[in-house]
């Protein structure tokens, strides 16, 4: 694995090795009064947040540091990019001070694409060379796509995976529902590519305004009517809903929203007892989810981000030192 940039890139079985990586660095770490692993030792991962994170920017850092990777933190706010830098720039300065790996969040979809596309090729025209050229390590950069705009967040798809594969035992054969809006979100891309790739039976629900055109080939059911599918559902993921990506009216209102599409607490009681309840975070309670489902013990959010620290460090692992054998 060169970078990660989306899930689409990752067969099953690739999928199920970084999977697979992050259960085992999470056994190594259990119990250990120091959680410090030797792995990336000397390595330098630079996180690059273009948009605001909890979760995600944090993780990757804890990541990097429980594998002893030097990890810095740059802001939009904070850096050049607030005097007018452009993404190519800012990258292929970070890369020059000898970043093994740049993940990064922006806003455009497509931009962690265009990175490794420059990663990959500048210097072919003459010009500088990002992450080729470099005196520090003399290794390539590696880029992991942390969510670019609408298109998608494949770290996020993979921990949810890992959360889904401890609590329902396994995926394949699983029918999982992905619940709201869909149109602004790149969660429920990944998720619906990964999920499919482990031979999950994905359904949308989402009211006609919230669904991306094209969804018709993506590799699941779309639905309307989320009170019809939750009774054969083994796990829900509710999704936020992104009003700083709405311009207009997508739906009459935040109440009638979270009537309709809302995991309200009479919902949850039409799901099965084993299904799980997701939500990449940030939550917005009373929005799609009630507090007390939030709350209640078939809930993994808490276990979702537990886990997106592990994959993110199966991940680095597999881009700096290799899969394992
Ligand atoms: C998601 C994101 O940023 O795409 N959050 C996250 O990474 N956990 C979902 C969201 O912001 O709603």
């Amino acid at each position: 694995m060169r970078h990660l940039l989306s899930v689409a890139d990752l067969d099953a079985a690739e999928a199920t090795a970084l999977l697979d990586t992050s259960d085992r660095l999470r056994e190594a770490l259990l119990g250990r009064e120091v959680r410090k692993l030797p792995t990336l030792r000397g390595r330098t991962v630079i996180t690059m947040f273009y948009e605001n994170s909890t979760r995600t920017r944090v993780s990757f850092e804890i990541a990097g540091k429980w594998m002893s990777a030097d990890t810095v933190n740059v802001s939009a706010s904070g850096s050049s990019v607030s005097k007018g830098e452009s993404l190519r720039d800012t990258a292929l300065t970070l890369s020059s001070m000898g970043a093994d790996c740049v993940v990064v969040r922006h806003p455009a979809s497509g931009s962690a694409h265009r990175l490794a596309h420059w990663v990959d090729t500048a210097g072919s025209t003459g010009g500088p060379r990002i992450g080729t050229d470099r005196a520090v390590t003399g290794t390539p950069t590696a880029i992991v796509n942390a969510g670019d705009g609408t298109h998608e967040h494949p770290t996020q798809a993979l921990l949810d995976a890992a959360t889904l594969r401890d609590r329902l035992g396994g995926i394949a054969g699983r029918r999982i529902g992905i619940v709201g809006d869909v149109l602004h979100s790149r969660v429920a891309r990944s998720n619906v590519l990964l999920l499919a790739t482990l031979g999950a039976e994905v359904v949308l629900v989402a009211p006609p305004t919230l669904l991306p055109t094209g969804v018709e080939s993506w590799p699941c059911r779309v639905s309307h009517e989320l009170d019809a599918e939750l009774p054969a559902l083994d796990a829900i993921m509710m999704l936020r809903v992104q009003s700083e990506r709405m311009h207009g009216g997508f739906f009459p209102s935040a109440r009638e929203y979270a009537v309709r599409f809302g995991l309200s607490e009479d919902r949850a009681r039409l799901l099965p007892d084993h299904a799980v309840v997701l939500h990449p975070g940030p939550m917005i309670r009373g929005m799609e989810i009630a507090p007390a489902v939030a709350d209640a013990p078939n809930a993994a959010v808490l276990a979702q981000v537990r886990n997106g620290v592990h994959v993110r460090m199966a991940v680095l692992y597999h881009l700096l030192a290799g899969a394992p054998e």
